[in-house]
């Protein structure tokens, strides 16, 4: 495993939509592997593969629900909405407030090719929805109705 150097905006990989994912194998692995070292070491929440470099639908989540690999995620339905503060690695000291469904059911596939359902509440329903968009090129800020500097002190 080795940590990846996180993308910031303005690198047009961020803008691109990414590739559908069709080999289930030791890259994508790898690449898995190295999101989970990335995400972790960074204290986020979640990374899709552009922000690394790789235009790949590849997303990793990590929360209090869990850990999630999500490979070509796709929303199958959305309920309510919420509006709270989000960040995002590839825009290093903003923060933003963002409206978002409150409810997110979604499919993927796992690292082996395998199909899941989930359901995601609250801050998994968010941030789903935020890394999913990056898969299609779009960022947080794109649909923030303020960004402003992160406080210095913490959270
Ligand atoms: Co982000």
């Amino acid at each position: 495993m080795a940590l990846r150097y996180v993308v910031q905006v303005g690198d047009e990989v961020l803008r691109k939509k990414s590739e559908e994912v069709r080999k289930f194998d030791k890259e994508l692995f790898a690449l898995l592997d190295d999101m989970k070292e990335t995400v972790r070491a960074e204290n986020g929440a979640g990374l899709a593969a552009p922000q690394v470099g790789v235009s790949l639908r590849v997303v990793v989540i990590d929360l209090e629900e869990g850990y999630f690999e999500m490979i070509n995620p796709k929303i199958l339905s959305v309920k309510g909405e919420q509006t709270g503060g989000e960040g995002c690695l590839s825009v290093k000291g903003k923060q933003g407030i963002v409206t978002r469904p409150n409810k997110v059911k979604a499919e993927y596939r796992d690292r082996h090719g395998r199909k899941h359902t989930v359901t995601g509440e609250g801050l998994f329903a968010r941030c789903m929805c935020h890394e999913f968009d990056h898969l299609d090129g779009i960022l947080y800020i794109d649909r923030a109705s303020e960004v402003f500097d992160e406080p210095k002190d913490g959270e």
